[in-house]
């Protein structure tokens, strides 16, 4: 270790000397002596001594304690006073400029060494006790976040460029300060004041806690929301003796968090929006449904559709939802918008246009809707199909709405998106209703046609026919009473093949339409029908009908019949049985038709695969009529026909359990 520079400030020569003897003796280095405080002033800043050994009173340069003063002050050389008494008053006006050591006069080399010693000591100390104030101040200085360290008191003493920042005060401003001055915390829920742990209290207020939302209020008047966090310094009795505050200002982050929670929320509108628009495939409900989720996405105050396309709407039907008077439809007539200028303010690539001041357009129609004079903004949507302008979703926004922000725009246009799917989709299903209704119409003229047609010819064959034959057996009668009895036997077969013929025309016509379905009706028709049933195949008909049925709509007993005739023969052909079930009951406003044999059985979803002409003519029969047909039918067990007949002209709908048999269980 090198030994001391020393610098003796003492206007006494003679002790001068007799100290600098002294000080080498023990191996300090003596770098100057100086006489006067200017001096001495001069040769620290040239020498740059270790050590100042200055008498307390200098005689000639006014006095010593003032010298030092401004040694402290400019270079925080240690001091080391050399005072002749131990004047206490005199050492207690020494102590501003922070002395290291007293050396009493006339002095001995135990005490020089003493008091030299310890003040070298003292000053590496407080040397590298600056040094680590510096290190912390720096690193605190340097962090992100505002740090404020108080006393138990509250006081502070320290407070980082951050905090500095955020509370608006400086180090100098701030020290020193009670920390409620200089740091006002209020909770963001109450906006009450809040009061740090560990601090003597301004009054039973809440306490700051990490978990409370916390805005900050800078000594400009700005309010910030900050996180805060807060560290109690213990000695080692436990006792706190310091607090040392975090903050953070987290601003940012709730920008963040409320972009993340408004994405969110649009990507969850958009959801519940598709399931909205996808539920209805009428036209009318998905424009007004339209409306009201791009009135309830967008916040506007009114909404309306407007479709182009004459496919779609022969006269364009409009939705509105507006919250005066509702969601409703109105008529295209009463408003708006030509084609040609839409088309010239949006594409396909770009599809919404804003008017932020629906004054100042030309365009507008004059609805309702824009007469109000809170309206400023509107908001135009072209829905595409096929990059071609089907239509548009007009919404209008009142003044105090504001503008339409970047995600609410990408919002917009996911809605017209879904909108442009659900239009197609109704659009779609409108014609689909229409080709089905049409198609049925058809049918339905075929089998009336077919019918008529055939009772045409049931009538001819049986009334001419049958009066040209009859009027034949006649002449055959009357010739044969004529005649030899050589050409008798010959006018015998011919009479009998008449009488065949007869028969045969006769059998013909009925199977064509019997005349009785048009005459009596259903009942007696099918029981005639049975009897001629039975007749020609063996098989009996157990019929049951179960109260005596009145007339039904031609159309309905045709078919009933129809369907019953033509299982029947399907139970001759296929199910090698000898009785049938036929079973007629009314129940519901409805004709329910049975055929059961407990035969062969068929595989029905086989049948299925292949259209035939008599399970497919029975089924469309009954779906003409307005009903719907069953079959049931399981290999070797047998098989049952079911149909339903509306009686009224309403269609039946399919039931999910449609009875499982009227009579036959
Ligand atoms: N009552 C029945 N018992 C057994 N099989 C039947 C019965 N009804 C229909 N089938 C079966 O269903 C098929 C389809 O009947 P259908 O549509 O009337 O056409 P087709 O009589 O011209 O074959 C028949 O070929 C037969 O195999
Ligand atoms: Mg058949």
């Amino acid at each position: 270790m090198t030994s001391a520079r020393i610098l003796i400030v003492e206007n006494v020569r003679s002790t001068a000397a007799d100290l600098q003897l002294r000080l080498e003796r023990l191996d300090y280095v003596v770098v100057g002596t100086a006489e006067s405080s200017e001096e001495a002033i001069a040769k620290i800043g040239e020498l740059n001594p270790d050590i100042i050994l200055m008498n307390i009173k200098l005689r000639e340069a006014g006095d010593g304690i003032k010298t030092g003063e401004l040694i402290h002050a400019g270079y925080k050389t240690p001091i080391i006073y050399l005072t002749s008494s131990a004047a206490q008053e005199t050492i207690h006006r020494a102590r501003s400029s922070g002395p290291f050591g007293y050396i009493f006069l006339p002095p001995n080399d135990h005490q020089i060494f003493a008091t030299i010693e310890t003040a070298i000591t003292r000053n590496q100390l407080e040397n590298q006790l600056e040094q680590n104030r510096n290190w912390l101040s720096g690193i605190l200085n340097s962090i992100g976040d505002g740090v404020i360290a108080l006393n138990s008191q509250g006081q502070i003493y320290f407070i980082n460029s951050v905090a500095q920042e955020l509370t608006g005060w400086d180090q100098a401003d701030a020290a020193g300060q009670y920390i409620y001055t200089v740091l006002r915390l209020f909770d963001e829920k109450t906006h009450q004041m809040l009061e740090i742990p560990g601090v003597e209290n301004v009054g039973g207020g809440k306490k700051l806690s990490k978990s409370t939302e916390t805005f900050l209020i800078s000594k400009d008047g700005i309010a910030m929301p900050v996180e805060t966090n807060i560290n109690l310094i213990k000695n080692s009795r436990g006792n706190t003796t310091g607090i040392v505050l975090a903050l953070r200002d987290v601003t940012q982050d709730r920008k963040v968090l409320k972009e993340i929670e408004l994405q969110a929320q649009r990507a969850k509108i958009l959801e519940q929006s598709a399931s909205r628009l996808n539920t209805d495939l009428d036209m009318k409900s998905v424009l007004t449904r339209i409306c009201s989720v791009t009135n309830d996405a967008l916040n506007a105050y009114a909404t309306a559709v407007f479709l182009y396309d004459n496919e779609i709407e022969s006269e364009s039907e409009i939705g509105v939802d507006d919250p005066r008077e509702g969601s409703k439809s109105i008529k295209a007539s009463s408003l708006s918008f030509p084609r040609s200028v839409i088309e010239s303010l949006i594409t396909n690539e770009n599809p919404i246009h804003i008017v932020n001041d629906v004054s100042k357009v030309d365009y507008l129609p004059d609805p309702g809707l824009f007469q109000d004079k809170k309206m400023s903004a509107m908001a135009i949507a072209g829905i595409y199909r096929q990059q071609q302008l089907i239509g548009i979703v007009v919404s209008v926004f009142s003044e105090s709405r504001g503008a339409l922000e970047e995600g609410e725009l990408k919002l917009f246009k996911g809605l017209i998106d879904q909108a442009a799917n659900s239009v197609t989709n109704a659009s779609l299903f409108k014609q689909i209703k229409l080709g089905r209704e049409r198609h049925r119409r058809l049918a339905k003229s075929l089998v009336d046609v077919q019918e008529a047609e055939r009772r045409r010819i049931a009538g001819e064959l049986h009334d001419h026919f049958g009066q040209l034959l009859t009027g034949l057996q006649f002449m055959l009668e009357t010739v044969k009473s004529q005649a030899g009895d050589v050409l008798k036997p010959s006018l015998n077969d011919i009479q009998e093949s008449v009488r065949d013929v007869i028969e045969q025309v006769r059998e013909m016509s009925l199977n064509l339409r019997p005349s009785m379905l048009d005459d009596m009706g259903l009942v007696p028709t099918l029981q005639w029908h049975f009897g001629r049933f039975t007749r020609q195949t063996g098989i009996l008909v157990n019929f049951h009908c179960d109260e005596v049925l009145n007339r039904f709509r031609a159309e309905i007993e045709t078919a009933a019949y129809r369907i019953i005739q033509e299982a029947l023969t399907n139970v001759a052909r296929y199910a090698q049985v000898k009785n049938v079930f036929v079973g007629l009951a009314i129940q519901h406003e409805t004709l329910w038709v049975e055929v059961v044999d407990k035969g062969k059985g068929f595989d029905t979803s086989a049948i299925l695969e292949r259209p035939t002409s008599g399970l497919g003519g029975m089924r469309e029969r009954a779906e003409l009529a307005g009903g719907y047909l069953v079959v049931r039918s399981v290999l070797n067990q047998g098989t049952q026909v079911i149909a339903a007949l509306p009686m009224n002209e309403n269609r039946l709908e399919r039931r999910k359990n449609a009875r499982k048999g009227i009579i036959s269980g």
